[in-house]
């Protein structure tokens, strides 16, 4: 991967740990509080993907509100337990190599940005709360187009604010289909692969794939 100019960064499972919100919660929810987080991601991807193929959009924050309605009946956890968790989750912790690994990029002069689901207020305030802000060019959102991941019209955001090549952009996530979905589109998409997970069968495979964020340093 030589020719890389940017990196572009899944935002969330990829930087931020989507699970540390019910986690921070596990002494009031009990063991169940995995599987609970796991539930809540899901059907909260489920509906980004629904409302696209509905054209029904509403933004990531609501979706997040929609999918934890659901998920806490589903779990029967305490509904007094609400506005902790939605909290939580505007400040969700970074997984421990990210902030290094950041700032050597940084140093490299790779051009570095996000492109999430998040709204623009969500991702500058996890950023901010995390004091990464300062080592991202761009935070990009689907808001800007108004439909979620894997639609292209997401993945050209950033080739048509750099100008660059599609596959001069590296993209990462931790998310099997939307490293399909950047792949698919043209990117040089590498697959965050934290839990040893088995990749997707849509018409894409990553030609790298990294336990964690520390791995990339050697491939770029
Ligand atoms: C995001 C979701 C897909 O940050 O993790 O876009």
């Amino acid at each position: 991967m030589k020719n890389i100019k940017a990196i572009i960064f899944d935002a969330y499972g990829t930087l931020f740990d989507v699970n540390s919100a019910a986690e921070k919660c596990k002494d009031k929810i009990g063991d169940k509080w995995e599987g609970f987080a796991n539930f809540w991601r899901t059907t909260q991807l489920e509906y980004t993907w629904l409302r696209s193929l509905m054209k029904r959009h509403k933004d990531f924050w609501q979706v997040t509100e929609d999918s934890l309605d659901k998920s806490m009946k589903v779990f029967n956890i305490d509904p007094t337990m609400k506005n902790e968790l939605l909290n939580l989750y505007k400040v969700l912790s970074p997984f421990e190599e990210v902030p290094k690994t950041l700032k050597t990029l940084k140093e490299k002069n790779f051009k570095l940005a996000i492109l999430s689901n998040g709204t623009p207020s969500l991702l500058n305030e996890l950023v901010k709360s995390n004091n990464l802000d300062y080592l991202f060019d761009d935070i990009f959102s689907i808001e800007e187009v108004g439909i979620y991941k894997p639609n292209s019209k997401v993945y050209d955001i950033p080739v048509k604010k750099y100008h660059m090549k599609k596959n001069e952009i590296a993209f990462l996530s931790a998310n099997t289909w939307d490293v399909s979905g950047g792949g698919n589109y043209g990117y040089s998409a590498i697959w965050v692969n934290r839990n040893k997970n088995i990749f997707d069968n849509l018409d894409y495979k990553p030609n790298f794939e990294i336990k964690d964020l520390s791995e990339l340093e050697g491939i770029i």
